[in-house]
């Protein structure tokens, strides 16, 4: 009988005080069976953005990839953040200006939409017919720094490339819509908390606006070696990118900026409707903020960080403590009747993108529930949705992701 159904990925992990970013988008997608026929989008840039100084870390111009809705969704529109890490300091923003996470000039002509981006109704029953964007990701900091160093020649422009997306994409019909909905995943699951109040501003009172974050949820929390890696990474994207004044003024009237990037201190301050989808487990997390190598000198979580089988009861105590922490941070947050929430005890990063834990015949659940039927009744009212599910390892419809490393 097969019980967890783990999905091996075998990557290049460099690093990442080293400066690249985990290569999360070319995790394999699943089910290509259950994909009949593919859809590509092309990327469409803004040439606008550059006299608004809105560009890439390169200087190339910003872009987004549009695929238009039909009948009753014509007038309804996501807007997806693309995520990919961030360049914390001159050497790894360097790095990446010379890649497609940095540059227009290294971007996919077109991408593949599935999951939550997928135009059909057996794939992703209520958000299929909308206006789908994906918005691409090319500033290093989830779309919130300003700045420019001339002697490097990089641009920190997250911000300014947020806003000269949300105008371009206004201008081509977003100005009409009666119904958005702002996510993203990882960075582009930060970005979308950071800016969801701001999303909320560009439209009438009138308009259903709301916001969606998967795997963004990453806490302040202390690593194996009892330091705080992700902090003090935070601290660099911040310092460098100038990120402060674009932070929701919430925090930032109380608390220092990178405090502010961690979505613990905003998530209960949003006033826009939110749902944050995160995995108990977050495998994102646990390699690169509570056990990186630098915190692990002895190569105790050497083998637990890529495969949580490989885990042993210290381990998995560790990973609990995690979980309470992760519960915790959400706390305020799910107070409100407005908010959804789906806290899985699964071993994965990212959930609304892939086909097969958005919605398949195998999707993880929580009580029966699955992620897309939860966001969705969650985004039209039908019920309210505050799903957390038991610890580690009851749940038997996880899709784990395990890791098999090159180093
Ligand atoms: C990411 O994965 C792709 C395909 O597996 C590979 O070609 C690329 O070099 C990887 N990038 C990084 C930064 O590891
Ligand atoms: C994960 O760990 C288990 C238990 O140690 C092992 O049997 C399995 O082969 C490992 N998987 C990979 C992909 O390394």
């Amino acid at each position: 009988m097969k019980n967890f159904l783990v999905v091996v990925v075998a990557v290049v992990l460099v690093r990442w005080v080293d400066g690249s970013d985990w290569n999360v988008t070319e995790l394999p997608s699943l089910s290509s069976t259950a994909v009949s026929r593919p859809l590509f989008v092309g990327l469409t840039l803004i040439p606008d953005a550059a006299s608004k100084g809105a560009v890439c870390l390169d200087g190339s111009v910003p872009g987004y990839h549009l695929h238009r809705g039909f009948g009753s969704g014509a007038n309804s529109w996501l807007v997806n953040l693309e995520g990919g890490g961030w360049c914390n300091n001159m050497r790894t923003c360097l790095y990446r200006k010379k890649t497609r996470r940095g540059s227009s000039y290294y971007m996919e002509k077109e991408i593949q939409f599935s999951g939550i981006m997928s135009d059909k109704p057996e794939e992703n029953p209520d958000f299929y017919n909308w206006n789908r964007v994906k918005v691409r990701y090319c500033d290093g900091a989830s779309f919130t720094g300003e700045g420019y160093d001339r002697d490097a020649g990089i641009f920190f422009r997250g911000q300014r490339i947020w806003s000269a997306a949300m105008e371009d994409l206004l201008s081509k019909g977003m100005q009409n819509a009666d119904q958005t909905l702002l996510a993203g995943c990882s960075a582009g699951g930060l970005a979308s908390i950071q800016h969801c109040d701001q999303f909320r501003a560009f439209f009438p009172e009138s308009v259903k606006v709301k916001c969606l974050a998967d795997a963004g949820m990453f806490l302040d929390a202390a690593d194996v070696g009892g330091g705080r890696s992700l902090r003090s990474f935070f601290e660099g994207v911040m310092t460098l990118q100038g990120s402060a004044g674009n932070l929701p003024k919430t925090c930032t009237s109380s608390m220092d900026a990178t405090s502010c990037f961690f979505p613990q201190n905003i998530v209960s301050n949003i006033q826009t409707p939110t749902y944050i989808l995160n995995t108990a487990y977050d495998v994102w997390q646990i390699q690169q903020s509570l056990a990186p190598s630098s915190a692990d000198p002895q190569g105790y979580w050497k083998e637990c960080r890529f495969n949580y089988s490989s885990c042993n009861e210290d381990h998995v105590q560790f990973l609990q403590e995690f979980r309470k922490q992760m519960l915790d941070s959400v706390k305020g947050f799910s107070v409100s009747k407005q908010n959804g929430l789906f806290i899985n005890s699964c071993f994965a990063h990212c959930q609304t993108e892939r086909q097969d834990t958005w919605f398949a015949n195998d999707s993880p659940l929580i009580g029966g529930k699955g992620i897309a039927k939860s966001v969705g009744d969650w985004y039209f009212d039908r019920s309210e949705e505050k799903l957390v599910d038991c610890p580690y390892p009851c749940d038997k419809t996880c899709h784990n992701l395990v890791f098999r490393s090159r180093k």
